[in-house]
């Protein structure tokens, strides 16, 4: 395993949430609990909805989310087609089916033009807004679609927790939301997941789903299945909870020394901020000029010590799994994106030199990728 001198994404893990497990372990009471009840509802307030119910992950989320909402086999879902495939695969998980849409070229996040294109397709009945790289989606604008058009609006927020559209907290806008805990996100359980809502009916059905469809003790209404979370990682959800805008804070100062370290440099797109718009940096996604620069700044960059990734190499309606279901080629500028992006370290626990030695490690390494690059040309 590669050993980095700064790695691209490292959770936050303090004594106070070291402590906080402990305290769980002692207490004997380690599946679910009042402490997983405690952090959904301040979680809720949190994002400034009304009912929050906590799943084994992101992805089951994204799907109890929209089967909770009635979407299922025989619906077509409007699926950003740059993002992690988690926002695809959680329509088919429920039986529904994804149209991949197009993507702003300066955000990475869904098209506006092309939902607008794509909803009137048959059996469209939910849009999925994916707030990428922890970007808000032009969710105002995908709002007014879905009221217009009678369709769901669900919030993948796996990676942009505590980030804000027009002052108001992502997650707060559509007919519900779902987060992701994984290791690397803004705060984290390790894995888990969450879905919001202000819809009361909505999180209590995710609840009965997570816990085998039961209604009552031993009464079984529906098919469900066991996607709850422990009482461990609730207690550590608390406390990332309670540090995250001081996290995020950092993330977006780090992220904007790094801009004005980079931002001087010829074929560099450093990330774009709508002004509506709070960027919380989960990922720090710079545009370069072709793939073949971008693969020689990545390895380049990690034989450097210094840990980048590309999110993603290719787009979902290009992924094996999606060709072989017969899906044909679609949106060109996320095409464009997979042979751009490239993830340079960001996270909290970064201090200025590290950072002022990324960036002079990604100016040298882009003039010698350049040079490389024109010779090949040749
Ligand atoms: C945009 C997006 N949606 C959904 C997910 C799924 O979350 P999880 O990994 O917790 O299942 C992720 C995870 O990385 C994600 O980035």
């Amino acid at each position: 395993m590669t050993q980095y001198k700064i790695k691209l994404f490292e959770p936050v893990i303090e004594q106070e949430d070291i402590e906080a497990v402990i305290e769980v372990l002692k207490s004997g009471w380690l599946a679910h609990g009042p402490v997983v009840e405690t952090f959904e509802q301040e979680f809720a307030r949190y994002i400034g909805v009304e009912h929050a119910a906590t799943v084994s992950n992101g992805t089951v989320a994204l799907a109890l989310a929209l089967k909770a909402l009635g979407v299922g086999p025989g619906d077509r879902v409007l699926v950003p087609d740059y993002t992690f495939i988690a926002s695809a695969t959680a329509a088919i998980m429920i039986g529904a089916t994804p149209v991949f849409v197009d993507v702003d070229s300066k955000t990475f996040n869904i098209s506006v033009d092309d939902v607008l294109q794509k909803v009137e397709e048959p059996g469209v009945k939910a849009i999925v807004a994916v707030h990428l790289f922890g970007h808000p989606a032009e969710i105002k604008a995908l709002k007014e679609i879905a009221t217009d058009k009678r369709l769901l609006l669900v919030e993948d927020a796996a990676q942009a927790h505590g980030a804000e559209a027009w002052g108001k907290k992502v997650g707060s806008f559509g007919d519900a939301a779902i987060f992701s805990f994984y290791a690397t996100k803004n705060m984290t359980m390790g894995e888990g997941g969450i879905v919001v809502s202000n819809e009361k009916s909505v999180i209590e059905k995710v609840k009965m789903l997570r816990n085998h469809g039961q209604s009552a003790r031993y009464l079984h209404v529906e098919l469900g299945w066991n996607f709850r979370i422990t009482s461990m990682q609730a207690a550590l959800g608390r406390v990332q909870l309670r540090k995250l805008d001081r996290l995020n804070d950092l993330r977006r100062q780090n992220a904007s020394y790094l801009s004005s370290l980079l931002s001087r440099l010829e074929g560099v797109e450093i990330p774009y901020e709508a002004p509506w718009a709070k960027h919380v940096y989960h990922v720090y996604a710079v545009k370069l000029g072709t793939r073949n620069i971008r693969d020689c700044v990545q390895k380049c960059m990690t034989s450097n010590g210094i840990e980048v990734a590309v999110h993603y190499p290719i787009p979902l309606h290009a992924q094996p799994v999606f060709r072989n279901m017969g899906y044909a080629e679609c949106c060109p500028t996320s095409s464009a994106l997979a042979e751009k992006e490239l993830s340079l370290p960001v996270h909290p626990k970064l201090g200025r030199e590290e950072l002022k030695l990324v960036a002079e490690t990604f100016a040298k390494c882009l003039e010698r990728c350049r040079e490389e690059v024109k010779q090949q040309i040749q």
